[in-house]
């Protein structure tokens, strides 16, 4: 791109001061000042004048969940459908891990963290263990896709390949990296974080089909037949990951997308509830739950919106094709974003100073027409890791773990 377009660009969506050290820059620095205006959408700052627009709900009405009690009685059928389709190659696995795990607050990528005691236990290691677990179950290996970002792709790739994958077999780990958004000021002027270069961050975790497919992985999971794609995090240790029984429920009940869920440990507790937003599957964050839902019952007498997401969705392939040309909403979350201020010298807030601009893979929920909600045992499944310490940190997730006999 010429200086003069990006000027046209800049100019067009009140973001000119990004050029305001260019004079300084080298060669090199003002080619890739110019690349990167290009490939920005400078469109997406100016949803934070549409804030209130974007966060309004349509019709909240409760959505049932399949319950342990049934999943019991179903077990030998769904894990006998699950099995014969993770052996057909029916099904991948999508390592969600390109999130900067601000909270955590360590310098490299989430899954690098050591949650061992005793020993090393990676967090990267953990999951592959999980999915190691149903690869021996079903004799067949799976096909599992990480998505990574700018931040981090290098590091994750090098750490993963040190490492032997953990005993994956590596011809079967794809990675591909997410796209990057700016970061903004209150007033949604685009942040410099070097001179020659914008503020971005990962675009949230709802992009991650779309960013597969511009990596072109789609030729690689339809040329395998895969159908089902499993979706989950980089920070739940106990997560399950192509569960066999999940998958055959979801299968058999046809729907969608299945969505693993626990019940809520009380009723303002901070999860997402999986619920009907105008009739289709959705997810209410907690914090739009309003007094009447949260207390609502449902015909049973039990709370209504009583199941919160894990982030582990089963999606079926063909239909996340199909929703691709919608627009996904944009969430736009304070954070704390290192920036130039006009000294030229570069600023670390202590506390948010502006937004990120994401999408959110719990959005995709509501572009499906059905969802199975899919109960599983809390202490079993769920144990992630946000924080360094206190609610859902590293040290509640290992004692999850030696819980559930892993030695640290
Ligand atoms: P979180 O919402 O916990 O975000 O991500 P985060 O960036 O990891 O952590 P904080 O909020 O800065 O502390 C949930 C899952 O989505 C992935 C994360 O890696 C994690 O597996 N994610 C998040 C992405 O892959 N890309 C993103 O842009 C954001």
């Amino acid at each position: 791109m010429t200086l003069e377009k990006a000027k046209e660009k800049l100019v067009k969506y009140g973001q000119e001061h990004v050029l305001r050290y260019y004079e300084e820059l080298s060669p090199e620095e003002k080619q890739a000042l110019l690349a990167q205006i290009e490939a920005t959408d400078m469109s997406i700052p100016e949803a934070c004048k549409r804030k209130e627009e974007l966060s309004r709900k349509g019709n909240i009405t409760p959505l049932a969940a399949m319950e342990i009690s049934e999943i019991e009685a179903n077990k030998d059928s769904f894990v006998a459908t699950g099995l014969e389709a993770i052996r057909a190659g029916k099904v991948g696995a999508v390592l969600l891990a390109g999130g900067m795990g601000t909270r955590l607050g360590s310098d490299n990528p989430k899954g690098m963290y050591n949650v061992g005691l005793t020993r090393e236990l990676y967090i990267f290691e953990c999951l592959m263990n999980n999915l190691l677990e149903v690869v021996r179950q079903a004799d067949a290996w799976i096909h599992l896709f990480v998505m990574t970002s700018d931040k981090n792709h290098d590091v994750t790739v090098q750490f993963l390949k040190e490492h032997h994958f953990f005993d994956y077999k590596e011809e079967y780990v794809h990675f591909f990296q997410q796209e990057m958004a700016a970061a903004t000021d209150y007033e949604g002027k685009i942040y410099l974080e070097e001179k020659g270069k914008l503020s971005t961050s990962p675009n949230g975790n709802g992009g991650w089909f779309v960013s597969m497919k511009n990596a072109g992985l789609l030729d690689l999971v339809h040329k395998n037949g895969i159908e089902w794609l499993n979706v989950f995090s980089v920070d739940n240790v106990l997560q399950r990951i192509a569960d066999p029984c999940f998958v055959g429920a979801t299968i058999q009940r046809n729907c969608a997308v299945g969505s693993k869920v626990v019940r809520k440990s009380a009723p303002d507790e901070k999860v997402g509830v999986m619920c009907l937003e105008d009739g289709k599957p959705s997810i209410i964050e907690y914090y739009e739950l309003t007094e009447e839902l949260m207390n609502a019952k449902d015909e049973k007498g039990d709370p209504a919106y009583n199941f919160g997401v894990i982030l582990n969705y089963l999606f079926r392939e063909s239909d996340l094709e199909l929703m691709m040309e919608q627009n996904m909403p944009l969430h736009i979350v304070e954070k704390k974003i290192p920036y130039l201020n006009d000294a030229g010298e570069l600023v670390k807030p202590e506390s948010p100073n502006g937004y990120k601009f994401e999408s959110l893979v719990l959005d995709m929920i509501h572009q499906m027409d059905s969802c199975l909600p899919f109960e599983v045992v809390r202490s079993k499944e769920f144990a992630p890791i946000k924080n360094k310490t206190g609610v859902d940190s590293v040290e509640s997730a290992r004692a999850l773990l030696q819980e559930n006999g892993v030695v640290l």
